[in-house]
This record gives structure tokens, sequence and C-alpha cells, in this order.
């Protein structure tokens, strides 16, 4: 039985990794923060499977111990300060979570694994994925963007990705470690954080429907995305380390849409005239926009044989629905149910 170790598997894609390494016969662990972590929510159903391990990304000495406790074959780090307008208030911290961060944890690898010279060191047994981002392209250099497109982040986030993934270039160079990261475009689901477009316009729909809310409020209804669901994009997680040698993938389902069009699809579901009821928030508009987001994943879908399975007219009905239902348990519970 293979064991993983998932770094992040409170959030979105950390559910569902753990899930589908579940699914596939995995023992999986995941790193969890703080004593008593209240977001737990997204992983309830695992509870029975999942084992849980306390670690930070701030603290070096909790990696070594948590890579020495598990002994895992497979470590996902997909841990981050990962809402892009945050990374303007909490710049440094970003930096050291999201970028800093996928040092320690492969430097917590090499440790355990005993790797200690440059170069001619063995190839370490644990492998590592690391969660690069689209982000990092940013103002971007050519359309679509491919594994060697160069970089160009817009914001703090953009730039601590930028560094966790040529970080982890260099000791997949240096020490032979199998180290490989996968650049995702933005995945979406059920799960998503309330703060991202996707689950705030599909949440605000809900309420509007129901009769909870009045208006919702946007920034930039221009920015154009490559959207597809996160269910489909941990099995591309999990492919990129199978493979023989550590490579790194771009992973997106080649489409894009605006927010404009995820809006007009979300009110859509519920026949309301968006229109009515969106109103642009200058407040909402960032420092710097990622104007444009889209995927060459030629190499994902010939040599990983990964293809999406959600279009995104279906992931933004899915992500309605989802929302009108536990919206509607809400409103007769009387209060919010545990969200994330
Ligand atoms: P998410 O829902 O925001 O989850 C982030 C996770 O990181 C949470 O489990 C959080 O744990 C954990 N975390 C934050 N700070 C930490 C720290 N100091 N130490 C340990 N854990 C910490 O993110 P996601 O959407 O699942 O994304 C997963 C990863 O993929 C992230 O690295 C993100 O940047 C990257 N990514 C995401 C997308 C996307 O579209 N979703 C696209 C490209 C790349 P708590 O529960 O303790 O807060
Ligand atoms: N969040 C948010 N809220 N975004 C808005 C809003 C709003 O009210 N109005 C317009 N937008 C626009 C943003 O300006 C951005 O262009 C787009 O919607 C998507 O924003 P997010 O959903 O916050 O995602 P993101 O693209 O900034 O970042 C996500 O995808 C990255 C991969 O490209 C995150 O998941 C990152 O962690 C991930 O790396």
């Amino acid at each position: 039985m293979k064991r993983a170790l998932i770094t992040g598997v409170t959030g979105q894609d950390g559910s569902y990794l753990a899930e589908y390494l579940v699914r596939n016969g995995y023992e999986v662990w995941g790193l969890v923060r703080g004593q008593s972590n209240p977001h737990r929510a997204r992983v309830q159903r695992l509870v029975e499977e999942l084992r849980f391990v306390e670690g930070d990304l701030l603290d070096q000495s909790s990696l070594v111990k948590a890579v020495d406790l598990v002994q895992p074959d497979e470590v996902y780090n997909l841990a981050a300060i990962s809402y892009v307008p945050l990374s303007w208030q909490q710049a440094e911290l970003t930096g050291e979570v999201t970028g800093l961060g996928v040092l320690r944890m492969l430097e917590a690898i090499r440790m355990v694994s005993g790797i200690n010279g440059s170069g001619s060191a063995p190839r370490g047994q644990i492998r590592f994925y690391q969660a690069s981002s689209s982000e990092m392209f940013g103002k971007v250099r050519e359309v679509p963007q491919n594994e060697f497109t160069p970089f160009y982040p817009r914001s703090p986030y953009g730039a601590a990705k930028a560094y966790g993934h040529f970080i982890t270039r260099n000791y997949r160079e240096s020490y032979g470690l199998f180290a490989a990261s996968g650049i995702l475009f933005n995945h979406e689901s059920p799960r998503r954080g309330r703060e991202f477009v996707t689950r705030k316009i599909s949440r605000a729909v809900a309420r509007i429907r129901l009769g909870m809310q009045q208006e919702l409020r946007l920034g930039n209804l221009d920015a154009v995305r490559d959207w597809g669901f996160a269910g489909d994009y941990v099995r591309a997680m999990h492919a990129i380390l199978a493979q023989e040698t550590p490579v790194d993938y771009v992973v997106g389902t080649g489409r894009t849409h605006s927010v404009r069009d995820a809006v007009r699809m979300a009110f859509a579901a519920v026949d309301l005239d968006w229109e009515r009821y969106v109103v642009v928030d200058p407040a909402l508009v960032r420092p710097a926009e990622v104007d444009l987001l889209c995927a060459d994943a030629k190499n994902a879908r010939t040599r990983l044989g990964w293809e999406p399975q959600v279009s995104f007219p279906e992931l933004m009905r899915m992500m309605v629905e989802a929302d009108l239902e536990r919206t509607a348990r809400e409103r007769d519970a009387s209060g919010p149910l545990a969200d994330w």
C-alpha cells in the first residue's frame, strides 16, 4: 500500500486529492495546522480513512518530524496562501508560506531521505508534487501558455509561486529528488472557498434566488480564465508523480470564459437576469490584473493521458445547484452550516 502525505488537505484540492488517493488504495495522511483546525469540514467524510499529522509550512522542524513520522512514498504540497488579493495585504507572509514553504518541504524530504551532497546524490525515494500556478504567467507573454512560456507574475502570490516552482526544479537538478510541478490553471468546485469569484457568484445566485441577498458586488468582469473542475485536476497531480521521470506539466482545459460569462451562466441557471443584480465595485479591482489565462495542455493530454471531464457550463451549474441546496438547508436551520 502506497502512503501519501498531503499538505493543504483541508483546502479544496486537498479534499478531492485525499478522496482520489483513498479510492486508489493509498494510506493518506494530511498535514494540518493548529491543535483543532476549524477547517476540517471538507474532509469530514473521510474522517475514518484519513490520518492527520500536525505541522505548518512556517515551521521547518514540524515538517521534518511529519515526513519522518509518515515516511511517505509521495508528498503533495498543496498548502499555500492561495487567495491572490490577500497576497497584497500580507505580502511577506505570502512569501513565507507560498514561496519559502516549498523550500521547507523540500528540505524536510532531503533531510529525512538522508541526501546530503549535491549533484551525484542517489535518487530519493520520496516523490514530491508542487502545486504551481498559471498565475505565474501573469501578464502573459504568449497565448496559450505552455511549460516553456516565460513567467511574468502580477501579484505577490504569483511571485511566491514562481519561487516555489524554480526551487522545486532546482532540488530536482541539484539533489536528484523526484520533484515535479503541475502548473494548474483555475479549478473550482462546490468546495471552493467563498472568496474566489466562481463560488462568490454561485453562492450569491443561490441567496438571491432564495430571497436572502439583493445584489452581487464584483470587480473586473472582463478578466478571462481557463476554468475547470477541481475533481478532474487532482487526477493530473497523481499522474505527474506516477511518471518514470519528474517533469513539469501545464494542466488546463484550453477553453476560456470571462467573469461576465460566468455570471451570465450562473444567473441563467436559476432563470434570473444578471444585469438586475450585479454591481461593479471599483474597490474590488486588483492593483495589477491578470487579464487572460489559457492553457496549452498538450503534454498533459499526450503524456499523462489526462482529459478534463466537466465543462465550464456544467461546472457553474453544479456549483449553483450545490449552493441552492446548501443555502436552503441553512435557511431552514436558521443559521450557517459548517462551511468553507
Ligand atoms: P485552498 O482551498 O486555499 O487551500 C489552502 C490550504 O493551505 C488549506 O488547507 C490551508 O490550511 C493550507 N495552509 C495555508 N497556510 C498554511 C501553513 N502555513 N501551513 C500549512 N498549511 C497551510 O487552496 P486550493 O484551491 O485547494 O489550492 C491548492 C494549492 O494549489 C494551493 O497551493 C494553490 O495556490 C494552488 N493552486 C490552486 C489553483 C486553483 O485554481 N484552485 C490553481 C493553481 C494552483 P488551513 O485549513 O489551516 O487554512
Ligand atoms: N475573487 C474575486 N472576487 N475575483 C473577482 C471578483 C471578485 O469580486 N470580481 C472580478 N474578479 C476577477 C479577478 O480580478 C480575477 O481576474 C478573476 O475574477 C478570478 O479571480 P479568483 O477567482 O480570485 O482567482 P484567481 O485567478 O485570482 O486565482 C485563482 O487561480 C489561480 C490559478 O490561476 C486562485 O485559485 C489561485 O490560488 C490560483 O493559483
